[in-house]
């Protein structure tokens, strides 16, 4: 046998012991040191509790966090949510201090959404979509926040699920997933586009649903909102490109008119797989961030 070829194998494991530790020293970087520090709330930060209804609105919180019973309206947490594989209680988001969030610092809230961390540093499962809202501004987080506090506490205590998969898989798959920056208007679009582009990134979340996913769950960047399966229930979600152009709508007008009225007025394309309960939450969005969301939906090619 030739040296070369004794030698090869012993490479290969160095090589490979290497790069598992390269991915190990990520994984537990990504896992210990991604938590935002208290100074990353501005000094001078003054809530609008309106601004933060908007974005309770646009982000669909109810739609996962809604009680049972007569806090239907309020989100209490405790009902069923469906996700791949799996069923969850999504947890109390009501100001209750003892089984809700009322006891949380603005810092705590700040990274529950954009470092899908728990203030015990633990990482939250994905199905808490803070990979989309990790694009949010912070200001817009805080305003959420504030609004939250707002609303009546609910006492009701949801216990939290361990995850499958296990904090260090987790750890390393939000190294990938999470984005490392807020959401930056692109230069030459309008304010209006922009701020469409925004709500659909960042706290609307839909391409949680319309883009597909590649073998590791990640959101497959190449077919950004085409459409795809279905992550929960059986069937496909649609694409939201070309919409006009595969004349699904007629224009702008007509995708804002289906989005704030729904099944109402006869788009019934917009009623099943979850998004029946996506557009009742956007119905509530001032007319101008709805109209945006078209316009940039509209944009689409
Ligand atoms: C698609 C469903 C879904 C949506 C939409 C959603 N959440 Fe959640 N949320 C969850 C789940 C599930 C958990 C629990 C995750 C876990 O146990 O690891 C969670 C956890 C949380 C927590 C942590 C609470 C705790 O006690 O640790 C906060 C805070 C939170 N969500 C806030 C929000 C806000 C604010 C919105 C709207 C902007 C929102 N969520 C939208 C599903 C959702
Ligand atoms: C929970 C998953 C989910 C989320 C999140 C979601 N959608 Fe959907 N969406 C669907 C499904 C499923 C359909 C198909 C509904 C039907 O055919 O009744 C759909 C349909 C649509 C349609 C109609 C498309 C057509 O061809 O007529 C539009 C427009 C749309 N969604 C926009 C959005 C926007 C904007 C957001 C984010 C604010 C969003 N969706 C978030 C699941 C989702």
């Amino acid at each position: 046998m030739h040296r070369h070829m004794t030698k090869h194998p012993l490479l290969w494991s160095l090589v490979t012991a290497f790069l598992l530790l390269i991915l190990a020293l990520a994984a537990w970087h990504a896992n210990l040191s991604t938590s935002l520090p208290a100074s990353a709330i501005p000094a001078a930060y003054a809530p609008d509790v309106k601004n933060g209804k908007v974005m309770y609105d646009a982000g669909g919180c109810i739609s996962c966090h809604r009680g049972i019973g007569p806090d239907m309206d309020k989100p209490a947490g405790g009902r069923k949510l469906k996700v791949p594989g799996d069923v969850l209680f999504p947890p109390n988001i009501t100001p209750d201090r003892q089984t809700g969030i009322g006891a949380w610092t603005q810092i705590a809230f700040l990274n529950a959404l954009k470092r899908g961390l728990s203030p015990d540093n633990n990482h939250y499962i994905p199905a808490f979509p803070y990979t989309s809202y990790a694009w949010m501004k912070t200001k817009d987080i805080l305003d959420l926040f504030a609004y939250l506090k707002t609303l009546p506490p609910v006492r009701n205590r949801v216990e939290k699920k361990p995850f499958r998969l296990g904090r260090f898989a987790l750890a390393f798959w939000k190294w990938l997933a999470l984005p490392g920056r807020e959401f930056r208007p692109v230069p030459g679009k309008s304010a209006q586009w922009n701020r469409g582009a925004y709500l659909v990134l960042g706290p609307g979340h839909c391409a949680e649903c319309h883009t597909p996913r590649n073998g590791l769950m990640l959101l497959n960047r190449a077919r950004w909102l085409a459409g795809g399966p279905h992550p929960v229930e059986k069937g496909k979600v649609p694409s939201l490109r070309n919409l006009i152009g595969r004349k699904r709508y007629k224009d702008a007008d007509d995708i804002f008119n289906a989005l704030k009225y729904g099944e109402a007025l006869g788009y019934e394309d917009i009623s099943s797989g979850g998004m029946g309960e996506v557009q009742e939450n956007l119905s509530r969005l001032p007319n101008a961030d709805l109209k945006a969301i078209a316009v940039y939906l509209a944009s689409l090619k």
